[in-house]
């Protein structure tokens, strides 16, 4: 049986990641900071650690834990947050916790992992990154650096791993239906236009698990990221008018 370790699994794209996994036949081992309990909120998963990846501390013996076990087929780097707000008022606070969340844990797990050999030959290690990647984000500034560290990162270690049989991808999804976007859209924003999770994961596992090291799903933030790479002075406008003009509240 193959085995999949899937950060960020009790919920929105991570949620649908496991669900395809374990419908498909995968032994999956998933992290998030839910008590055990509620298969409801784990979704289906062999194994589960409860860990807040926000923490280096809490990090660092998660790696332990995840050194003793089996190796992995599969690791789907997904938990992240974002912080929404104008750069001036966002407390200074929130930006290690952010940092350590979506940028340091994915490093320190794939180091980690790849170092103790627990990422199998022949295996792939999937990052999460975002579609904020092509364009600067007003608005959510500190979010879309940790993004972008974590796409440099994937971009980087594609070569050495390569040489240890590990396939690295990195994914750019846009807007998502999940907590994630509601928690952070601004005023008036339509959730029926974004992508569910479930699609979402369907193409990213797809093109992941086929090889493919840059992975955009869907044809409008393929569009985007043409157009961010190709008229960055434009899209970032765009970006300011639709979302940080619109911002009706700090979310952090
Ligand atoms: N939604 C979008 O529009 C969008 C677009 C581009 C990229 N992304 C990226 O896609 C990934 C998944 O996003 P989503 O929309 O599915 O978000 P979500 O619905 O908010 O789910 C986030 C997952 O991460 C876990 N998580 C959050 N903070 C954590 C922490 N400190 N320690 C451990 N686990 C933590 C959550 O679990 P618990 O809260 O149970 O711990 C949950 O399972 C993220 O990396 C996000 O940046 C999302």
């Amino acid at each position: 049986m193959k085995r999949a370790l899937i950060t960020g699994a009790s919920m929105g794209l991570g949620k649908a990641f496991a669900e395809i996994l374990s419908r498909d036949g995968w032994e999956l081992v998933t992290v998030d900071r839910q008590p055990d309990g509620d298969d409801s909120v784990h979704g289906p998963a062999a194994v589960r650690f409860q860990c807040d990846l926000s923490v280096p501390d809490e990090v660092a013996k998660l790696l332990e834990a995840l050194k003793q076990g089996e190796g992995f087929d599969l690791a789907i780097l997904n938990a992240g947050a974002s912080a929404t707000g104008r750069f001036e008022t966002i407390d200074p606070a929130v930006i290690p916790r952010l940092v350590h969340l979506n940028a340091f844990a994915p490093m320190a797990l794939a180091t980690g992992l790849a170092g103790a050999g627990r990422l199998n030959a022949g295996s792939n290690l999937l990052f999460i990154s975002s579609l904020s990647h092509f364009t600067g984000y007003p608005g959510a500034s500190v979010y879309a650096a940790t993004k972008d560290a974590v796409a440099i990162y994937a971009k980087s270690i594609r070569k050495p791993f390569a040489a240890k049989g590990i396939s690295v991808s990195c994914a750019f999804p846009g807007p998502l239906r999940t907590a994630h976007a509601e928690r952070h859209a601004p005023k008036g924003a339509k959730a029926e236009k974004r992508m569910t999770p479930e699609e979402a994961a369907e193409k990213i596992l797809t093109a992941a698990l086929a090889g493919r090291k840059t992975i955009i799903p869907g044809f409008g933030p393929k569009l985007f990221s043409l157009a961010g790479r190709a008229f960055p002075a434009v899209t970032v406008r765009a970006m300011r008018r639709l979302i940080y003009d619109r911002l009706d509240r700090d979310v952090w």
